[in-house]
Order: C-alpha cells, then sequence, then structure tokens
C-alpha cells in the first residue's frame, strides 16, 4: 500500500476519472474525501466505494466553501496530505462564436478553481509542517490549441503554468506540485464533448468519439483506470523529488 494513511482530497471526484483515483486511493490505503458541487453525487460514490471514503461538498468557484472543505478534511483526518485538482468543465465554439459567459464559467472552475483549491490546500499543508502532494489535471488541450476548442484550451494551459509556478514556489515547503495531461479519456464527459463536435461539424453522434479512438498512437480511447497508476505515483513517496512537471498520459498522442 504506496499511501497507507495519507489523507487525501479529490475535486469533482463524484463521478469519472476523479471517482477512479479516489477508487485507487483507497486501495492503496488512504482516506478520501470526493469532494464535489453534486453532493448527493458524492455521497453515493463515497458509500459505493466505501471503506475510507467520504463526500463534501465543494464548490471550487466559491472561497468560502473552499475553505470549509478543507476544514473538513482535517477535522476528519488530522491534516490534509494529497490533493488532486480535478474538477473542470468543457465547452466548444468557433472563436467568433464564443460567449463571455463560457470563457468565465470555464475559467472560474478551471484556472480560478485550481489556483484557489491549490492555495487553500498549501496553507494547509505550510501550517502543518508535513509537506504534502498536489496534483492538477491538465489535457494534452493545454499543450496546443484547436481550432473548435479555445478556451477549454486556455484553461488547461493556465493549468500547466500554474503547475510550474506554484511547484517552484511550494518545493521549499516540502510540498510537490505536479500535473496530468490526459489525453481523449472515454465517459460522461466525452459524451458530452461527442455531442458538442456532432453539433458543430454536423457530425452522426459517436462519430467523433470513434475517430478520435482511432487517432490514438495506442489504438483507442483512454480510461479512467488507465491514469490513476501515474496518480498513485506522483502522490507517493517515490514522486518525492519531482517538482513542477506535467506528464503526458494518453496513449502517445503528445510528445513533449
Ligand atoms: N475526459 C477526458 O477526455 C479528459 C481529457 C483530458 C483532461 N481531462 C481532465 O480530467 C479531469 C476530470 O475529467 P472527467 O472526464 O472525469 O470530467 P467529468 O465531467 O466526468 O467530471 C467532473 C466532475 O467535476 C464536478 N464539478 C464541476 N464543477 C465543479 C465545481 N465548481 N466544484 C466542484 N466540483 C465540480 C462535476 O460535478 C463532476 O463530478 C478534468 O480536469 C478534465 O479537464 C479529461
Amino acid at each position: 500500500m504506496r499511501l497507507k494513511g495519507k489523507s487525501a482530497l479529490i475535486t469533482g471526484s463524484a463521478r469519472g476519472i476523479g471517482r477512479a483515483f479516489a477508487e485507487a486511493y483507497v486501495r492503496e490505503g488512504a482516506t478520501v474525501a470526493i469532494g464535489d458541487i453534486n453532493l448527493e453525487a458524492a455521497e453515493k460514490t463515497a458509500s459505493e466505494i466505501g471503506g475510507n471514503a467520504y463526500a463534501v461538498k465543494l464548490d471550487v468557484t466559491d472561497l468560502a466553501s473552499i475553505e470549509a472543505a478543507v476544514k473538513a478534511v482535517e477535522t476528519r483526518t488530522g491534516g490534509l496530505d494529497i490533493l488532486i485538482n480535478n474538477a473542470a468543465l468543457f465547452d466548444l465554439a468557433p472563436i467568433v462564436e464564443i460567449s463571455k459567459a463560457s470563457y468565465d464559467r470555464l475559467f472560474s472552475v478551471n484556472v480560478a478553481g485550481t489556483l484557489f483549491m491549490l492555495q487553500a490546500a498549501a496553507r494547509s499543508m505550510i501550517a502543518r509542517g508535513k509537506g504534502g502532494k498536489i496534483i492538477n489535471m491538465a489535457s494534452q488541450a493545454g499543450r496546443r490549441g484547436e481550432a473548435l476548442v479555445g478556451v477549454y484550451c486556455a484553461t488547461k494551459a493556465a493549468v500547466i503554468s500554474l503547475t510550474q509556478s506554484a511547484g517552484l514556489d511550494l518545493i521549499k515547503h516540502r510540498i510537490n506540485v505536479n500535473a496530468i495531461a490526459p489525453g481523449v479519456v472515454d465517459g460522461e464527459h466525452w459524451d458530452h464533448v461527442d455531442s458538442l463536435f456532432a453539433k458543430y461539424e454536423n457530425r452522426p453522434k459517436g462519430e467523433k468519439k470513434r475517430l478520435v479512438g482511432e487517432a490514438v498512437p495506442y489504438g483507442r480511447m483512454g480510461t479512467a483506470q488507465d491514469l490513476t497508476g501515474m496518480a498513485v505515483f506522483l502522490a507517493s513517496e517515490d514522486a518525492e523529488y519531482i517538482v513542477a512537471q506535467t506528464y503526458n498520459v494518453d496513449g502517445g498522442q503528445w510528445m513533449s
């Protein structure tokens, strides 16, 4: 068990990739707060995972909610060891159709949510004096632009940049900040992405998903489980000397 006795908070973990991370962390011995804006779904997920998983109401766009979630973790487990900044929103539109509302929504969850969640976790870890591990969810979308994905790509590029700055600033407190950049990962998120591409590229539903899967050098879309090895590794003692990096876990789609 590589995370035995550790206390983790995973944002947006009621479903999808965050949920798979929570399951893997519990298997590795951690106690895991399922932090999500959808409390009912978070409670269901926590009870399905069982053992050391519990639900915490969390809206990463709300500073008071962030503070309350960190306090809840401290009260329940004695302190926070690991944060995964996983919650994010997606949208798609041609550049000339991007709305200010869509821009604000995505930047407030994906960028401000990541920064201020990371800040609250770091303050808690610094006060405790035992270091910690923070993992941000970036994306291959943060490595380069995409014609219809301007805002989401920009938010993920910002996450990679924040990972670098926070990584450099916090390592003196023995807090390692790193990121994971997945490629295309099947799940409810990509069902939504597929329906947006169907609309803007005039395709039948499901076609975009099939095409992106075929384009992955590995030969298929990723699964949430494909990412858990990296998430456990970056939270473990084995990653102690890794600082401010973003790792592609994408079946070979991007090389950097
Ligand atoms: N699925 C992919 O193909 C893919 C690829 C690259 C990167 N990623 C990244 O991986 C992460 C997880 O993706 P996913 O596919 O599991 O997404 P998802 O949409 O399935 O899950 C996101 C979760 O975040 C929660 N959430 C939304 N707004 C929130 C808020 N304000 N506060 C707290 N929780 C909130 C939702 O309720 C949901 O449970 C995201 O950061 C995403 O950008 C996903």
